[in-house]
């Protein structure tokens, strides 16, 4: 790849910052995009970022969509069986998280893929550890996450070269330590979001798994909507039914165009209930994220950002519904995207230490808030 510096690059991907920001593109013989001063050490080179400037895509299409978790059996037989003598699983809060030590995902059979998006719905957030997901070819691993739904591509993130359904996760242990870059201009990483909420049919059950990162730092932490939504007066909790809100994906595209990156797929808009309903539990969670909610619909503006700024708060403040994820080589963490929302944290020293992940992303259904009641008013499209 040469190494010809053509951007600085201020905001690749809004949808998962993870602490990615102020990256430098080079460009290879055949155009694509990569990262200068890439890991030429990387442990899993085949999974290092590029970007094709020449990659366009349609809108995505509406399609039928089923949660596998409804096709599960409950008492999980398939997950967690009764002969596997190496299975722990752990509570990480009473009511959200959960790890699990002596399941290796790969090996799950179709009954227990199903089994797995029932318990991830159950439990918000699920952390596998010593898991071989990351040695399976690519190919593999998008057949693996199509069981959950349709592999989702992401309109500006980088990309293993020629595998754009794979989202990446990537700070080269070459760039700039945060401190001298990100925390120049900002006191804290932490951003709070649920994966590209501004499609139509946003991601349920989603992966990432990682590949490298630094010894301490670099966790996820994770808030639990479902709760948050309980915690409210029932008296409030009228006022949010019924409600929807705008997410919005363009200045995400906006700032990877403005920054000289890719925009493979026109930025879309559409509105979601504030409450949505769980398709598997049938429990409501807050669907709200400040990185790509923008208003409630037929609001005044300021009645919608003082609505909206407390939600956020809960979500961001609330110690007692969240949980911090820490990363071991081989860990794989399986969460809902209907029901929680996280964020990395950038709290380690750039320079010789790489974070990188790579995430599976299948598409779930239309939000909706309640199945016994259509929330498909036509104007929403
Ligand atoms: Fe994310």
């Amino acid at each position: 790849m040469s190494t010809t510096q053509i951007q600085s690059i201020q905001s690749i991907d809004a949808s998962s910052f993870h602490g990615d920001k102020a990256k430098i593109y080079s460009r290879d013989a055949n155009g694509l995009l990569g990262l200068a001063g890439e890991d030429t050490d990387a442990a899993y080179p085949h999974f290092l970022p590029v970007w094709d400037p020449n990659e366009h895509y349609e809108p995505l299409t509406e399609i039928e969509f089923s949660d596998p978790g409804l096709r599960a059996d409950p008492a999980l037989p398939n997950l967690f069986s009764k002969l596997n003598t190496d299975l722990r699983v752990k509570s990480l809060t009473p009511k959200f998280g959960t790890e699990v030590s002596g399941v290796q995902l790969s090996e799950l059979t179709s009954e227990g893929k199903d089994e797995l998006a029932l318990f991830v719905a159950q439990h918000g957030v699920v952390v596998f550890r010593e898991q071989d997901l990351r040695d399976k070819p690519i190919d593999w691993l998008l057949e693996y996450s199509s069981h959950f739904g349709r592999n989702h591509i992401h309109p500006t993130s980088g990309a293993p070269r020629g595998h754009p359904e794979i989202h990446l996760v990537y700070r080269s242990k070459t760039e700039d330590a945060a401190e001298n870059t990100f925390f120049k201009d900002h006191v804290s990483s932490v951003a709070w979001h649920s994966d590209v909420t501004y499609e139509k049919q946003p991601p349920g059950t989603t992966f990432l798994a990682i590949l490298d990162g630094p010894e301490s730092g670099g966790d996820t932490i994770f808030a639990d909507t479902e709760e948050a939504f309980n915690r409210l007066s029932e008296t409030f909790r009228q006022r949010l039914l019924g409600l929807e809100v705008l997410h919005s994906g363009v200045a995400q595209a906006d700032a990877s165009r403005n920054a000289g990156g890719v925009v493979r797929r026109e930025p879309v808009e559409n509105f979601h209930p504030l409450i949505r309903e769980h398709p598997v539990t049938k429990k409501k969670a807050l669907y709200v994220n400040q990185q790509f909610s923008r208003y409630i619909k037929g609001l005044k503006r300021e009645e919608s950002d003082a609505i909206l700024g407390f939600l956020y708060d809960l979500l961001a403040k609330s110690a007692d519904i969240q949980v911090r994820v820490s990363w071991e080589s081989g860990t794989v963490v399986v969460w809902d995207n209907r029901r929680s929302v996280h964020s990395a944290l950038v709290d380690w020293s750039g320079a010789g230490s790489s974070r990188h992940a790579f995430r599976l992303t299948p598409q779930a259904e239309r939000p909706y808030e309640d199945a016994t009641v259509s929330c498909r008013d036509i104007s929403r499209d």
